[in-house]
C-alpha cells in the first residue's frame, strides 16, 4: 500500500519526547548527530520531504530546496532565522516559521547576566583564582565597572531588548535604546527607556547590549569606527549574531584598552572563535546559550513542532501556524498586525529584532 503520510525531516537531535508529537501526523526522519550539514546533505534530506524542523546549523535557500518538490514548510527552532533565505523559500511557496516569545525572558536574563559578568570581571576573576594566583586579599583586586546607576545602551529594542530594559530598572540604570523604528510612548514608559540615535547610544552607554537581528544591512555595524565612539570604560555585550560585530576591531579595542570588556555569546564563524578573543582576559565567552534554559529550549522545540504541524495543514491549527515568518503564505496574516508580514524582520541599516508579531514591538 502506498505511503500517504507526509514525511518530515528533523535536522538535529532535539528533545525526543517533544518531537514525538510529529509522529501522530507524519513519518519522521530524525538526524542522529548534532552539527552543520553540507548543502548537498540538506538537499538530499529535503528531496522527499513535505516539511522540516531545522536549527541555525542548517542554512537553507534556493539551492537546497531546488529538488524538493513536496516541501511545503520549514519550522526553524530559533527566533533568529538568518540561516534561511526567506525570499527564496517564499518564492518556492514554502512556509517558514520561527520561535519568538517563548525565549524572550530567558534570553533577557542571560543578556543581563553576561553584561554583568563582563562589567564585574566574574569569569576573569574565577580563572585567576583557579590558577592559584589569589595569594592574599587586596583592596585593588579585579576592580570592575559598576552596573547599578550606569547607562545601559540597547541596540535593537524588540521584546528581548525590552526585557533587558525592564531588568535594568532594578539596578536604577538609565536606559537608552536605538531601534529602526521608535517604540510607542507607552512601551518606552514601561521600559523606562529613552530613544537615541546610534552615535548618542555609543557615546553615552556604560554598557552596550546588542539584541538586533542579523541581516546583511547590519553586517559589522559595530566596527572600529563605532567602537572608537564608545567610552574606554564601557562594555559591549552581544547576544544577537556574531556578524554584527567586527571581531578583529573588537579585539583591537579590548587589547589596547580602548574598551574595558566584552561579553560574547555569538560569533561570526561559530563554533570557531577568533583566536585573538580567546587570548584576551577581558572578554567573557559563552557558546550561544542565551536562550538555553531547559524549559525554554523545550518550549522552542514545542512551538516549532506546533508550527510545522499547522503549516502542513493538520492538527487543531491546520493551515494557521502560530508564528509564521512569511505570513504572506499563511491564510490569516491580518490577525498578526496591520502592515506587518507575520514575523518577518524589517531590514535596514538598523533593523528591528526578529520575533515580532505586533507592528511595533519585536524581539
Ligand atoms: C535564536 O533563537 O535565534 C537563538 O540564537 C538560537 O537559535
Amino acid at each position: 500500500m502506498a505511503d500517504t503520510r507526509p514525511r518530515v525531516w528533523v535536522s538535529q537531535p532535539l528533545f525526543g519526547d517533544v518531537v514525538a508529537r510529529l509522529r501522530e501526523h507524519f513519518d519522521v526522519v530524525e538526524t542522529a548527530r548534532v552539527g552543520k550539514h553540507s548543502p548537498d546533505e540538506i538537499a538530499a534530506a529535503l528531496a522527499d520531504c513535505d516539511g522540516a524542523l531545522v536549527t541555525l546549523n542548517d542554512p537553507i535557500g534556493a539551492l537546497e530546496v531546488a529538488n524538493a518538490p513536496r516541501l511545503r514548510a520549514i519550522a526553524n527552532v530559533g527566533v533568529g532565522y538568518n540561516n534561511l533565505d526567506v525570499p527564496a523559500l517564499t518564492a518556492a511557496g514554502i512556509v517558514v516559521t520561527n520561535t519568538p516569545d517563548v525565549l524572550t525572558e530567558t534570553t533577557a536574563d542571560f543578556g543581563f547576566a553576561l553584561m554583568m559578568a563582563a562589567a564585574r570581571r566574574i569569569t576573569e576573576a574565577e580563572r585567576w583564582l583557579r590558577d592559584g594566583q589569589w595569594r592574599q586579599w587586596s583592596f585593588e583586586t579585579m576592580l570592575g565597572g559598576d552596573v547599578h546607576g550606569a547607562t545601559l545602551g540597547i541596540l535593537g529594542m524588540g521584546r528581548i531588548g525590552q526585557g533587558i530594559a525592564r531588568r535594568a530598572a532594578g539596578f536604577r540604570m538609565r536606559v537608552l535604546y536605538h531601534n529602526r523604528s521608535r517604540l510607542p510612548a507607552d512601551v518606552e514608559r514601561d521600559c523606562n527607556a529613552t530613544y537615541a540615535d546610534v552615535d548618542t547610544l555609543l557615546a553615552h552607554a556604560d554598557h552596550l547590549v546588542l539584541v538586533l537581528p542579523y541581516s546583511p544591512g547590519v553586517h559589522h555595524i559595530v566596527d572600529a569606527a563605532a567602537l572608537a565612539k564608545m567610552k574606554p570604560t564601557a562594555t559591549l555585550t552581544n547576544i544577537a549574531r556574531g556578524g554584527i560585530v567586527d571581531e578583529d576591531a573588537l579585539a583591537d579595542a579590548l587589547e589596547s584598552g580602548r574598551l574595558a570588556a566584552a561579553g560574547l555569546d555569538v560569533y561570526e564563524g561559530e563554533p570557531a572563535i577568533n583566536p585573538r578573543l580567546l587570548a584576551l582576559r577581558n572578554v567573557v565567552l559563552t557558546p550561544h546559550i542565551a536562550s538555553g534554559s531547559l524549559a525554554t529550549r523545550r518550549a522552542m522545540v514545542a512551538l516549532a513542532v506546533e508550527n510545522l504541524i499547522a503549516a502542513l495543514g493538520v492538527g487543531p491549527r491546520a493551515g494557521d501556524p502560530p508564528t509564521p515568518v512569511n505570513a504572506a503564505l499563511s491564510p490569516s496574516p491580518n490577525e498578526r498586525g496591520v502592515g506587518m508580514r507575520g514575523n518577518e524582520v524589517e531590514t535596514g541599516p538598523i533593523a528591528h529584532d526578529t520575533d515580532r508579531r505586533k507592528p511595533t514591538a519585536s524581539k
